[in-house]
């Protein structure tokens, strides 16, 4: 993600940046909820891009405008005005069938409270995405088998989600995510109900699926030491990008994260005031 007038991506400077490799991008989009007679500005000309392979957080303070970026990025809400482009198209003025179309094929949703239905096993967990669609069938079972093994449950197919701990959850919402190869994950505090050690592993599995698979993931939260482990945090201010935070190459990083990146992240967490 390249804010206006920021810096070139340094992760992806070794490869090429022609315009397919743009994703998802925002052009001067405002988002503005009429009050009575006030207008909020809850997003007021954010410009970003999100190119493939990049993985962003998002953060900012109560009120900052967050989850209204989250909805807009989510093909949930439409812009006031500016355009949204997901995979090349602009898809700020859809109607809601063909919005819920892109939602379905071309995002992963992962949530902070996993959002798996209780009666389902771990498999027919992954396959409700392509439910909807008239996907189900012998592929689509195989596909739910591959990515189970592949975020680690494989000896869990069978499962239902209160027989699995919170970060299995987790790694069910995942895989799901992926059923429809989609262009990006986009996820909500996706480790927000999870305990230290847990969050860390389920950073480590997005490491690992961005390293291995290419995986795109824009992530909204609250938490510096998961946005450490982005290339960037982009940083939302009344509505306003107010600055964005380039994290240092991960191969340059210690280990599994910066302690230099997680300080100049905490520090501006601790600037704008507790309240992020
Ligand atoms: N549906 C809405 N109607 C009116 N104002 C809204 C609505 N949703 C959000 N806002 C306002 O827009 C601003 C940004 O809100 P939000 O995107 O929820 O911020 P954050 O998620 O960062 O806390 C806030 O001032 C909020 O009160
Ligand atoms: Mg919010």
């Amino acid at each position: 993600m390249v804010a206006t007038g920021a810096a070139e991506n340094k992760h992806v400077s070794d490869r090429e940046t022609n315009g397919d490799d743009i994703i998802a991008e925002f052009a001067d989009v405002h988002r503005h909820y009429k009050m009575g007679d006030n207008v909020v500005r809850a997003l007021n000309g954010v410009s970003m891009q999100v190119r493939r392979s990049d993985y962003v957080t998002i953060m900012g303070r109560s009120g900052s405008g967050k989850s209204t970026m989250l909805n807009l990025l989510g093909c949930l809400d439409r812009p006031t005005s500016g355009e949204y482009r997901v995979g090349g198209r602009d898809v700020s003025k859809l109607s809601d069938d063909d919005l819920s179309d892109v939602r379905g094929t071309e995002i992963g949703f992962i949530f902070q409270s996993f959002n798996l239905i209780p009666q389902l096993t771990v498999l027919e967990n992954l396959e409700v995405p392509l439910f909807y669609q008239g996907k189900v069938g012998p592929e689509s079972r195989k596909k739910a088998e591959y990515l189970a093994d592949r975020v680690g449950l494989g000896q869990r197919l069978e499962h239902r989600p209160l027989e699995l701990s919170g970060g299995q959850q987790q790694r069910v919402a995942i895989a799901r995510a992926l059923m429809n190869d989609p262009l990006f994950l986009l996820a909500d505090e996706a480790t927000g109900n999870l305990d230290s050690s847990t969050e860390g592993e389920i950073l480590n599995l997005f490491d690992d699926l961005r390293a291995k698979d290419g995986i795109t993931i824009v992530m909204v939260t609250h938490n510096p030491i998961v946005a450490v482990r982005a290339d960037r945090t982009l940083w939302l201010k009344d509505g306003e990008v107010e600055k964005l935070i380039e994290n240092p190459p991960r191969q340059l990083a210690a280990a599994s994260s910066s302690p230099q990146a997680e300080a100049n992240i905490a520090g501006d967490a601790a600037a704008e005031g507790e309240n992020v």
